[in-house]
Formats: structure tokens, sequence, C-alpha cells
């Protein structure tokens, strides 16, 4: 198969790593990174370049298109993908507002009867602080349309609230975004990212993944996109993905069919497991960063086979193999991400992970995200540079072999949380 893979983070380096393990499929990416050069085609397209994009893969006959990032989905690359007869692997435009636009989400959530946080939406500022007034802290408000993952504040107290609310609505930080802002109820719990294959009519669910959004040790500090993330997850072992298929994505696929938009590509839930049961933070329309990584590391089928079905409507006849181990990354970052940072660091050592695409058990893969090679060098061009990724015969294991890789790597003003997987590793021992 030829195929067009777009976006330019560790996801998409994942995917076209994943892809290129068989070596009938010709793998392109628009506009990829460091990384994906060394496994595929780069093609200078940016992803929100639909027209491009759509004349590329026509021009050169791709036989399936896989969009990476929510953008181009929200920008309805789908659509017109289908329009030019090419297969593509995510929603439409319409489906893709479950992500795009939290307060479709949330009507969505209700019809279709899911688990999820109380909430209200407002567009004047001053029904929504009085509403907070009377709600009291702690609150989560939230940015109604797309703000790169910064849409989001918890707030503790009354005045963070406000603040939060005079940002969005006031300052305007996130721009149209914040034109419509929903104030949730804060529900506690630890997180678990749940991703499912859907073809329209059936869902097949994906083993769990954990992220780490916070940008420090503890989760502490600001949100990042991610900072580690690890599956399976021991909150949402393999024996309930079925029972949460059934709880909170197959009801949502069946009220998008009805709605004459069949939802095809990667739904993913982000839960939280509260006292009460699990609960939907927000749904994404693609697969997460860093959790794609781990999580296609562990997958044995081949990826782009999976997709078609996707596409063709044949997902319940799909096998999914995946490895018994564990997989974990750990994201290098750049200095004063999320905030400002420094760019154009070299980055050395990778060359010793032999990085040749073959999965050994203990072995570590090194995803790129933020990077660009330059005379057959790599600088960093990002906040979220690589992900060092690893297996091992359970959580602790594959935490100390993704670690002892990060270890070999040298980039001047880079960091990473030392923590990834510590809080599963407690449950584990809990258990
Ligand atoms: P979202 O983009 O909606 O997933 O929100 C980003 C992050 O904010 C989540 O991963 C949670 O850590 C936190 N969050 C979002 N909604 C809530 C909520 N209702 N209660 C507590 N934390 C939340
Ligand atoms: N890692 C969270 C996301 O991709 O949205």
């Amino acid at each position: 198969m030829r195929i067009l893979v777009i976006g330019s983070g560790g996801r998409e380096h994942a995917l076209v790593w994943k892809l290129r393990q068989n070596p009938e499929h010709a793998v392109f990416v628009a506009p990829g990174n460091g990384g994906t050069a060394g496994v595929a085609q780069n093609v200078p397209i940016a992803v929100d370049a639909i027209t491009e994009l759509v004349d590329f893969a026509r021009r050169e006959k791709m036989d399936l298109a896989v969009p990476g990032p929510e953008l181009p989905l929200t920008l309805g690359i789908a659509d017109a993908m289908k329009r030019a007869g090419i297969p593509c692997f995510g929603p439409d435009a319409y489906c893709a507002r479950l992500e795009g636009s939290k307060r479709f989400a949330k009507e969505i959530m209700a019809e279709a009867g899911v688990p999820t946080a109380a909430c209200a939406a407002f567009t004047d500022i001053a029904a929504a602080k009085d509403h907070v007034r009377k709600q009291g802290a702690p609150l989560v408000i939230k940015a109604d349309g797309l703000a790169a993952g910064k849409g989001v504040v918890v707030a503790r107290s009354l005045a963070e609230a406000l603040a939060a609310l005079d940002e969005m609505m006031e300052k305007k930080v996130h721009g149209a975004a914040a034109n419509t802002v929903l104030i949730e109820e804060c529900l506690q719990g630890e997180e678990v990212s749940f991703l499912c294959l859907c073809d329209g009519k059936d869902v097949l669910p994906l083993p769990s993944a954990q992220d780490h959004k916070a940008v420090f040790d503890g989760d502490s500090g600001p949100n990042t996109g991610g900072m580690g993330a690890y599956s399976p997850a021991p909150l949402l072992p393999d024996h309930h993905l079925e029972r949460m298929a059934d709880l909170v994505v197959r009801p949502v696929a069946a009220v998008m069919a009805g709605r004459g938009h069949p939802f095809v590509g990667v739904l993913y839930a982000g839960l939280m497991m509260t006292a009460d049961g699990p609960k939907v933070l927000e749904y994404n329309v693609r697969f997460g960063d860093p959790e794609c990584q781990p999580l296609l590391m562990r997958l044995e089928s081949d990826l782009a086979q999976l997709m078609l079905a996707c596409v063709e409507g044949r997902i319940s006849r799909a096998e999914l193999v995946y490895r018994r181990s564990t997989a974990l990354g750990v994201v290098l970052c750049a200095r004063g991400y999320p905030g400002a940072y420094p760019k154009g660091m070299e980055i050395s050592g990778l060359e010793e992970l032999g990085n040749d695409g073959a999965v050994k058990d203990a072995g570590v893969v090194v995803f790129h995200s933020g990077t660009v090679q330059k005379a057959g060098k790599i600088f960093s061009s990002g906040g979220r540079v690589l992900c060092v990724a690893a297996l091992g015969d359970g959580l602790a294991a594959a935490q100390r072999n993704a670690y002892a890789g990060l270890e070999k790597i040298r980039m001047a003003d880079g960091f990473y949380r030392r923590d990834i997987g510590a809080k599963g590793i407690t449950f584990l021992q809990s258990e």
C-alpha cells in the first residue's frame, strides 16, 4: 500500500515506524520530522493545507491517508479525501467536533447516556462569574474550542476560577476558542486513556494507556501535551475493555451513526476513574501523543490492515494482536516547555540505541517529536523533542529500560520527568 501520514509529532513518527514494519508499504509523511525522515519520505506540506494534501494524495496515488492530529480532521480532511476517492482513516468534520467543541461533546454524551462531569456553558462573562460564585471552588473552566491542549484550568479557589474566566472571556488568550466557556464539576480520581478503533458501526478497543499531563514530577506544574505514557494502565486491565467500550464509546458511535455521520478512526475517551465509577473528561478523535508510542510498540498486527478494515466497515472481523509486555515512553523536553523554550540544540547518542525499527523485548525505540535533520545531524525544533520508549516484562521493567535508554541521549537544555510509571507501580503494589 501507498500511505500518507499527516503530522509532525511523536505520534506520527510512531505511526510511520509501525506502518513501515511491513516492507510492502511505501510511507509518506507531511510534513514529518527529523525522525520520520529516517523511515519514510517527508513531504513539505503543512497539516492544515487540506487542498495540497488531497492533491498530493491523488497525484501520488495513495491507497490510504492517515491524519495524525485533530486540526486537519476538524478542517474536514476526511471529507475532502473521500470526495477525491482516497480512503482516509479518520472521522469527518462533523464527528471531529467531538474534540473540536467541548460543548458539542457534552451534548452527545447527554444523548448517549455517557457518564461525565456536570457542566454548564456560558457565552456571557457576567453570567459565568455568577455561576462560579454560586458553585464555589474547586471547578474546572474550559474553552469550548481547540486551544492546543491549554484551554482547561482546574481552579482550586474561587479567585483562580474568576481569573481563568477573565483570561478566556475578556483577554481572549485563546481567541475565538473561548467564545463559549464550560464550567464543570471537578472530578477526583486517576486518569486513564481509552482508545478504540471505529468503523462506523463496530468498535474494537485497544489496550489501555496512561498519560502524564503535568510538566513536573508528582503531577505538579502546568499541563502539557503529555510528558510520558505507558500501556497497559493497571487501572483498566484487558478484561474490562469491552465493558468500558459499552459504557463510553459504543453509545457515542451509535449516536453519531444515527445522525448520519458514522465515526471512522480512533475515538479516544479521556477517563477519570472516580469513586462513582468511570467518567469521561473529554473525547479526542485521534491517537493520543504520547500514548500512541507505547500502544504501537505493543501492537503486533499490521496497522495498515486494521486502518483499512475501519475504513471499509469490517473491524468486527479484524484480528488485534498485541504483546503481553508493558511499553513505557518518557518525553524529553526543551527547558521552559510548556512556556517559551530554546530551539536548535543538537541531540547526540541516538545512534547507540540502534534505531532500526526492530522491537525486541527490552528494546528501546526513540520516537522523534520536535526534531529536524540537517546534514545528517538531529536538532531540536519543538518543546517536546523525543519520546524514548521501551518494552519490558511488567511496568517496572519497562520503566527501567526506557530510562536506561534516555540516559544515553544528550541534549543541552533538556529535561524530563523522572517518575513516569511510578503511580502505576504504586497501584500494583497496593492491589
Ligand atoms: P481535557 O482537555 O478536557 O481532558 O482536560 C485536560 C485535563 O484537565 C484532564 O486531563 C484532567 O487532568 C483535567 N480535567 C479536565 N476536566 C476535569 C474535571 N471535570 N475534573 C477534574 N479534572 C479535569
Ligand atoms: N496525550 C493526550 C492527547 O494526546 O490529547
